[in-house]
């Protein structure tokens, strides 16, 4: 009834003076929805995930997040609008290291009015939103004005989770965020960004190599599948 929250079609990629590396005919994802996606190093997986967030511009086909077309945006209004509806979290965090673990929670509300609007709507203020977001994901207090730098890597990564996740975007984007924890920390995480997302209604799209995580997620998809350029070395 409802369009997705994102919809492609059609989409093709290819990196510079390379052969094609994306020809997706449609993928989408539904508000809300949990999805993992899974597939070989090398598969293209990052480079999906930069032309949905506007890093990259794909060479054709339409990439729509909440029905606005990105491709129809100047690169400006691409970076605005990205800031204002999605969330990113990296597999190195990509945290401002000499930035307190607050100031880094709260870095997306600078770049987004939209998402410093929502913070301060369901909290005293943006800081205190941080505060909150750190709280719920295990951080504790004492930890919130320390350097970025001064912390484990379990504990950075609630940190960028919390700046995934500040002013609401309506879609958080995963790119092999748990790679560096144990097992047992890794589906810990997961779950907390889960309860996270929920609390937001965002959707999580999630990208890793690791398919025991999939049955964690509402859907699970290979990029093998979803990609018909990944197919053609075997028609030939
Ligand atoms: N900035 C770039 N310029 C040129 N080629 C690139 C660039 N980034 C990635 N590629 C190429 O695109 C292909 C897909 O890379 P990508 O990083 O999207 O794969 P991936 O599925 O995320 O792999 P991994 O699981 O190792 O992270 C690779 O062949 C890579 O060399
Ligand atoms: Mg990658």
């Amino acid at each position: 009834m409802s369009e997705p929250l994102l919809h492609l079609t059609d989409v093709g990629f290819a990196w510079p003076g390379q052969p094609a590396l994306l020809d997706i005919p449609a993928f989408s994802l539904a508000r809300g929805e949990t999805l993992f996606l899974h597939g070989p190093s090398g598969s293209g997986k990052t480079t999906l995930l930069g032309l949905l967030g506007g890093v990259h511009r794909a060479d054709r086909g339409s990439i729509r997040l909440l029905g606005c077309e990105l491709g129809g945006l100047s690169s400006a209004a691409r970076d605005r609008f990205r800031a204002d509806h999605s969330g990113y979290l990296f597999q190195q965090f990509n945290l401002l290291p000499f930035l307190a673990v607050r100031d880094n929670v709260t870095l997306p509300c600078r770049f987004s009015r939209l998402r410093a609007e929502r913070a301060r709507q369901r909290h005293a203020g943006v800081t205190q939103a941080a505060t909150e977001l750190l709280r719920r994901l295990g951080l504790p207090d004492d930890l919130h004005a320390r350097r970025a730098s001064s912390l484990s890597i379990g504990q950075q990564q609630r940190v960028a989770a919390a700046r995934a996740l500040i002013g609401q975007p309506e879609l958080v984007i995963a790119d092999e965020p748990t790679s560096a924890l144990d097992a047992d920390s890794r589906e810990a995480f997961i779950n907390l960004l889960f309860e996270e997302c929920r609390a937001a209604q965002a959707s999580l799209l999630f990208v890793s190599h690791d398919r025991s995580l999939a049955p964690l997620f509402d859907r699970s998809l290979s990029l093998l599948d979803l990609n018909r350029a990944a197919r053609l070395p075997e028609i030939r």
